[in-house]
């Protein structure tokens, strides 16, 4: 209060200020001081506030990955920037095609990265490294997909002025948008990274594809996740998804409401896939198999759900190259989009497929697999399963997604396993038994 009285003293108009004695040119020098020791601290305040660091910005990883992004962008954005991205991006196969991968130091976004590329596409990839689990893991699988020619941009998929600036430098054919929030419990702790990557970041990367020219087609993770609390199996793509058992599904369920509007409106060609548990090499520590694994080599106990009446908690577990020959089939038989600057030109594609196994299994016989891999035998505590947004079972029809995209999955569980072990005895070596 007493600094604002202060400022009221000084005219509004300087060259009307008399001085009328020494007290008040000391008074006036005493103000002067005092205006710009304030206004240093304002100055400062604003500076904080902007640039404050990360960590402490906020308890929300995708929120701090936003702060980091904004202290990132101007250092990167340069030509040589720009040129790493244009060699990522370059298509070198005749039929060859150029794919924005969002989530590319995911772990889909790794494999689906690395399989564009070797077979010819331009691939360049965006991921925020956000904490969620990890960011180590995504840091290897970036230096991975670094080895295979692909450049990860690091940033936020809702950074708006960085995806224009993308398509400002490369053409995309295809978005294989992979980017999100996973991880269905972590909704109850973090229910903001949801909606910040599902729902908000969604609608950023379409309404950047919706108004780029030429529109890309976009391939995206849905998830099995929206079946819900679906009783009628296996889960066909006509069945309902209007009961979600977590906020994780609620955003893939609106992810795919969105997907209809910007198809209807815009012509985007829009295809979503709905995941079924995804597993291998360079998994997500987050996911039953592979905490299992750590806890098993650490002689911990490890949680084995049952649902009421000691009934069977099962997934239809499928292995990550199944997966990535269902993407790549997507991205291969999308149309293209059919509008142009943000408007619509005619009908476009619009899709929804299950990739799965079509043979769930039951947790504990993943258990047993794991414990004949690693050759030690797990301690079990068999527990109710909570309701924090896990279902009993998940089991795939996959015969839309045979007849339109050929796709076949070929590895069974053991087979896939056998290969995550062999990775995963390899990636963390000695501190297995730590
Ligand atoms: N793995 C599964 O079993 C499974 C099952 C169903 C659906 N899905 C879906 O498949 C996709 C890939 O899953 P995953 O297992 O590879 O998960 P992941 O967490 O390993 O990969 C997602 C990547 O996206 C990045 N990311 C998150 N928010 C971002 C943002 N706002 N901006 C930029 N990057 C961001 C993360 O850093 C991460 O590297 C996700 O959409 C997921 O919901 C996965």
């Amino acid at each position: 209060m007493s600094q604002m009285k202060h400022i009221d003293n000084i005219p509004s108009t300087p060259g009307k200020f008399k001085e009328k004695s020494p007290y008040n040119r000391l008074r006036l020098h005493f103000s002067l001081t005092k205006l710009t020791f304030w206004s240093f601290v304002f100055l400062g305040l604003i500076f904080v506030f902007f640039f404050r660091s990360p960590s402490s910005s906020s308890s929300s990883p995708a929120a701090s990955d936003l702060s980091r992004r904004s202290l990132r962008t101007s250092s990167y954005d340069g030509p040589a920037w720009e040129k790493r991205i244009k060699a990522s991006a370059k298509v070198r196969s005749h039929s060859g095609i150029s794919v924005l991968v969002t989530g590319a130091a995911g772990f889909v976004g790794t494999h689906v990265s690395a399989a564009l590329k070797r077979r010819g596409d331009g691939v360049v990839g965006l991921d925020n490294f956000n904490d969620y689990y990890d960011p180590t893991l995504k840091r290897a699988r970036q230096a991975l997909l670094e080895r295979t020619g692909v450049y990860i941009v690091e940033g936020d998929i809702n950074d708006v002025a960085l995806l224009k600036k993308l398509f400002d430098i490369v053409q995309f054919s295809h978005v294989m948008h992979l980017a999100a929030q996973a991880g269905v419990r972590y909704a109850m702790e973090n229910p903001g990274s949801y909606v910040h990557s599902n729902i908000a970041g969604l609608v950023n990367v379409l309404e950047v594809c919706k108004n780029a020219n030429p529109q890309p087609a976009i391939v995206w993770a849905s998830s099995s996740s929206v079946y819900g609390l679906n009783t009628k199996v296996p889960f066909s793509e006509k069945d309902r998804t209007d009961q979600p058992a977590s906020l994780y599904a609620a955003t893939k369920k609106a992810g795919e409401e969105i997907a209809h509007t910007y198809n209807h409106i815009y012509g985007l060609s829009l295809t979503g896939l709905r995941f079924f548990t995804v597993y291998g090499p360079w998994g997500r520590p987050d996911m039953a198999y592979f905490f299992f694994t750590r806890d098993i080599l650490k002689g911990k106990s490890i949680p084995i759900f049952e649902a009421a009446n000691h009934g069977t908690v099962a997934r239809d577990f499928t292995y990550i190259d199944d997966i990535v020959k269902g993407c790549l089939a997507a991205l291969d038989t999308a149309e293209k989009s059919t509008g142009s600057g943000g408007k619509k030109k005619g009908p476009a594609q619009l899709r929804v497929f299950n990739l799965g196994n079509t043979s769930p299994v039951p947790v504990s016989d993943l258990v047993s697999i794991l414990e004949r891999l690693l050759k030690v035998k797990a301690k079990r505590s068999v527990m109710k399963l909570p309701r924090n947004g896990d279902v009993q079972f998940t089991h795939a029809n996959i015969s839309f997604a045979k007849r339109e995209l050929g796709y076949k999955p070929t590895t069974d569980l053991h087979t896939g396993l056998k290969k995550f072990v062999r990775w995963y005895l390899s990636y963390y070596g000695d501190e297995t038994k730590k």
